[in-house]
């Protein structure tokens, strides 16, 4: 009994009222089962995330400045050689890991399994994107002769679904032994009032917690301590969707080790000012990513002396980290995000409503937040038509239709 009179003074202290009304209308295992989720909600932090969401974000009190980086493609023969091989001897050795961010929802494809299972039409036969990291992984193990364990980060919501998935379709051809699932942490959404919602299921709505949740839960997972018993030096984190993704690139890897960096990445030029990329920028002095949902215009515009955009080195999702730099992260707590969502819930009354707008908010981290933790990263310069076929929107830009576009050119060339 005191488990209820307990969470109902959680409830009050934080304002929660309406979900006492909810839960004295609930009986045995429904009634447990949300006492036990509310216990497990930090409110204080929940606090802390609603009443962030009335600050505006100020890049402008910031120094901002570009970051300076390498062309692949205008590298010497003698400098791509000496990255080559200092990348090429950590594949050999097997100290290699790679990590596949696989938590999204993929709501703007609109495919209804995780993304990874959506389909590529590429050559008749069509490609699923999970086969297309498959392919990419296996092409480097037979290079350097070792399999690279792949660690795929999945979603409460969406894990079983993926497991199932690779399941059914052996995974590619991986070998299964070498391949491990983590899911990813979740938060409460509220509403504008800072309220929780509870959905039909009479369980308190939450999302994941953006990808930002890589680096704690691999820890969590006990991922990190296995890669760390494994030998592992270098870890590469990417994302599901981008068809043109080299998850071991020797010459990226072997430019972080000769710059002696902790944290490296690929860019490619972005292509217009608006594109929907994050783009590289030192802020105060630290690597970072300005996200375009957060990009003020005029910035996003700017050009230098040359003509080009003075933020144009778009964030690809192609990034590396030593194994020490995965530990300190997987520590640290990153900043979170707001997104503005529409989310049913049910009402005091026990009804259901679906909003016809925006009601609540949803809090997530992003993976780049973390390159502010370190004082450099080592950029590299890519090719779009080789690093870039990102599957996003249902159609138009960055849709399937481009993707399979760029992967077949790129598989023709
Ligand atoms: C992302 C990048 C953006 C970059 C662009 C390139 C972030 C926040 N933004 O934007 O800087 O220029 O890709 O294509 O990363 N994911 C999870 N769990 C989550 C949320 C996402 O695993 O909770 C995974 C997705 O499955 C996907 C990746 O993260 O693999 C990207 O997520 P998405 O939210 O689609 O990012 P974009 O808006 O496309």
């Amino acid at each position: 009994m005191d488990k209820v009179q307990d969470t109902i003074d959680l409830l009050k202290m934080y304002n929660q009222e309406h979900i006492i009304k909810l839960l004295e209308r609930l009986e045995g295992e429904k009634k447990q089962a949300l006492i036990e989720q509310i216990s497990k909600i930090d409110f204080h932090q929940l606090k802390e995330l609603y009443d962030n969401t009335k600050r505006k974000i100020e890049i402008k009190e910031n120094k901002i400045e570009p970051l300076p980086y390498l062309d692949k493609k205008k590298l010497s023969k003698e400098q791509k050689e000496t990255f080559q091989k200092l990348g090429e001897a950590v594949l050999e050795k097997g100290e290699y890991a790679v990590v596949t961010m696989a938590g999204g929802q993929g709501t703007r494809l609109g495919h209804s399994g995780p993304k990874g299972t959506f389909k590529l039409d590429v050559y008749g036969k069509g490609k699923y994107l999970f086969e297309i990291l498959a392919e990419n992984l296996k092409q480097a193990n037979q290079k350097y002769g070792k399999i690279i364990p792949w660690y795929i980060m999945t979603s409460k919501e969406n894990n079983n679904a993926t497991i199932q998935f690779m399941e059914k379709h052996n995974y590619f051809g991986y070998d299964k032994n070498s391949v491990r699932f983590f899911t990813q942490s979740e938060l409460p959404i509220v509403d504008v009032d800072g309220k929780l919602l509870v959905g039909k299921d009479m369980r308190i709505k939450e999302a994941s917690d953006g990808n930002g949740g890589t680096y704690s839960s691999l820890r969590a997972s006990g991922c990190l301590a296995e890669m760390k018993e494994r030998g592992i030096k270098w870890v590469f984190i990417g994302g599901v969707d981008n068809a043109l993704l080299k998850m071991a690139d020797t010459v990226l890897l072997g430019m972080a080790i000769d710059k002696k960096v902790q944290i490296a990445s690929k860019s490619i030029v972005k292509a217009n000012p608006h594109e929907r990329v994050g783009v590289f920028a030192k802020m105060n002095g630290h690597p970072k990513v300005i996200e375009y949902s957060e990009m003020p215009d005029k910035m996003a515009e700017e050009v230098d002396e040359d003509g080009e955009l003075k933020y144009g080195e778009a964030h690809i999702m192609c990034n590396l980290y030593t194994i020490e730099a995965i530990e300190k992260i997987s520590k640290e707590t990153l900043i979170y995000h707001t997104a503005f969502k529409k989310n049913a819930y049910i009402d005091k009354n026990g009804k259901e409503v679906i909003p016809q707008r925006e009601n609540s908010y949803k809090f997530e981290s992003f993976i780049f937040d973390a390159f502010e933790l370190f004082d450099d990263i080592a950029i590299l310069r890519g090719k779009r038509e080789d690093d870039f076929a990102p599957v996003k929107n249902k159609e138009g830009v960055d849709s399937p239709k481009t993707a399979k576009e760029l992967y077949e050119k790129f598989w023709n060339r």
